[in-house]
């Protein structure tokens, strides 16, 4: 990453942004569908980088920029999610990378909260798998519009309608296609822009930057004039003329919705359909989207600055020891050195060194408006899910805690090292890394995660930035619950009956850690008038 050049950062000044349109999306997909090249080829097309290859890390193929992490170079899985801003066509996209593994879901989660569309990307050969299930319905709760890009179609896959059907009946979605596969695998051909009535057809040469394009009038004129062997062209075009009859219009509103998704066959190795998805985006994606809050709906267009913390990453770059706050800015002009309210605790922070995220490079922010990603260096006053502003008390909904699937106790195994301990572990539950539960009688915490990775993430930055080697052992609960009740008398004798049960996260909610799942529903047969929580908004 330390290798890669990217262009002139001054082309992208976020001083020449505004008015521009503003597109906040995220990718979405199970891990290898091919986020990872669909983003470095986005990245190219937007100018960010100049040359296939350079997202990812020399010797190490695989990687975008955005994994400085060496778990996750040794692991080839993409942990953190960070964000690449890029400019094309006077349309200022900022993309929030999202990690594919299950284990991280909850980083995800929270990103998602910060766009205001998405990007599933499925593989041609593997149809809908179980983590771009899990993602695409936390889409759908928020009614996020979703673009459906079909990749790897220059491999063998499943037969194109099959797929749709797969897709529309697996997700309960309407589907509307705008570009087609001529062949899959080694008949791949190209692809058909159906409604720009393109050929797409593959680079001649290595330094053809794009690929070729051919107009057509119809598809008989497809048919008869595309040059394309006989045996591969006709079935593809009878099976788009089957797709059109069957599936819906591309309909503007109800992609706005959530319920119909505009979909995309492509190659993000062979820069099928990259164009075509910028295109999409750059069309029918929203502006950036009024924002709820407790209080209130925010509007965009608003004159004074808010925002909300949806991620805090520790650490970035090595060499400074620095901590980040990711703020999505959802109304007014933000400025350097402006002044803005920290409503969790009304603590009020000049924000002299705001960051603005160039690809992986970060430069000093000058400007910023509705949409867009501040990165706010701070010492740990930034928590995920604070809201920001120019004094209003407002609080942003939509940042959920997940109940931890995995606890472990901590043995550490150097006393000496504990004050080094402590701020590894504050740091890395500010981050969503893990979280921490102080038992309300004892004095080691509880790490909770949502799954085992997690963990070993933990583990290895402990070591890494912290210089702290520790172990995990099992603890001697199984799960845990957030408790609340509108009967503060009851939730003290909750408390009192399960003393040693009963830890605080590091917010001060209260927590019951169960030995195991039989303990959970006894306790919650037993205490109706407790509500044990699997999900908590943050406030
Ligand atoms: P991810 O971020 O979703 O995990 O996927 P990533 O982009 O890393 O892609 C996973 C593998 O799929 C990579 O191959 C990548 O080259 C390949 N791939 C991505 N898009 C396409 C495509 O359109 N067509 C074909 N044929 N392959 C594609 P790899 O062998 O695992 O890694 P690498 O050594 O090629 O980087």
């Amino acid at each position: 990453m330390q290798n890669s050049k990217v262009s002139d950062v001054s082309q992208v000044s976020p001083k020449r942004l505004f008015p521009a349109k503003r597109r906040t999306f995220a990718i979405i997909s199970h891990p290898d569908a091919g986020k990872t090249t669909l983003t470095e080829k986005l990245l190219l097309y937007g100018g960010a980088i100049q040359m296939a290859g350079q997202v990812k890390a020399r010797g190490d193929r695989r990687r975008t920029r955005s994994d400085w992490l060496e778990i996750e170079r040794s692991r080839g899985i993409s942990v953190s999610s960070s964000v690449m801003t890029f400019e094309h066509n006077g349309v200022i996209f900022n993309l929030l990378d999202t990690p594919g593994h299950a284990d991280f879901s909850e980083d995800t989660y929270r990103t998602l909260s910060a766009v205001d569309a998405a990007v599933m990307v499925i593989d041609a050969a593997k149809g809908i798998e179980s983590q771009t299930r899990k993602l695409f319905e936390v889409c759908r709760l928020r009614d996020i519009p979703i673009i459906t890009f079909i990749n790897k179609v220059d491999r063998e896959g499943i037969d194109p309608l099959e797929m749709l059907d797969e897709i529309a009946a697996g997700l309960a979605l309407d589907l509307s296609v705008l570009t087609w596969p001529i062949g899959l695998g080694t008949d791949f051909r190209g692809c058909c822009d159906i409604y720009g009535s393109r050929l797409l057809l593959p680079k001649e040469t290595r330094i053809d930057p794009f690929g070729r394009v051919k107009k057509f009038n119809n598809l008989d004129d497809l048919l008869l004039n595309s040059e394309i062997e006989e045996r591969i062209v006709e079935p593809a075009v009878e099976g788009l003329l089957l797709c059109l009859e069957a599936l819906p219009k591309f309909h503007h509103q109800a992609f706005l919705e959530g319920h119909l998704s505009p979909v995309i066959f492509g190659s993000a190795l062979k820069e099928f359909g990259v164009a075509e998805l910028l295109d999409c985006l750059t069309r029918w994606a929203p502006d950036p989207l009024p924002r709820k809050a407790k209080e209130r709906s925010v509007d965009p267009h608003e004159k004074r600055v808010t925002g909300f913390v949806f991620k805090v990453q520790a650490n970035m770059d090595p060499n400074h020891r620095d901590r980040v706050a990711f703020v999505r800015l959802c109304s007014g002009r933000f400025v350097r050195g402006m002044k803005l309210l920290n409503v969790r605790d009304r603590r009020s922070l000049t924000v002299s060194a705001p960051i603005f995220f160039f690809a992986q490079q970060r430069e000093t922010l000058e400007e910023a408006f509705a949409g867009d990603i501040v990165g706010i260096p701070n010492h740990g006053t930034l928590r995920v899910g604070d809201t920001l502003t120019e004094g209003e008390i407002l609080t942003f909904e939509g940042i959920p805690d997940f109940a931890p699937e995995v606890l472990r106790r901590i043995g550490l195994g150097d006393a000496t090292r504990t004050k080094q301990l402590n701020r590894g572990l504050n740091d890395m539950a500010e981050e969503g890394v893990i979280q921490i539960f102080r038992p309300i009688f004892g004095t080691w915490p509880i790490l909770g995660a949502v799954g085992t990775l997690q963990l070993d993430v933990l583990v290895s930055r402990l070591n890494q930035e912290y210089g702290v080697p520790i172990r995990l052992d099992p603890a001697p609960y199984e799960t845990a619950r957030w408790i609340v009740s509108t009967n503060p008398q009851r939730l003290r004798e909750f408390c009192e009956s399960y003393r040693s049960s009963i830890a605080e996260d590091k917010n001060g909610g209260l927590v019951f850690l169960a030995k195991n799942a039989w303990t959970l529903n006894r306790a919650t047969d037993e205490w109706p008038d407790i509500e044990f929580l699997r999900v908590r908004e943050r406030s």
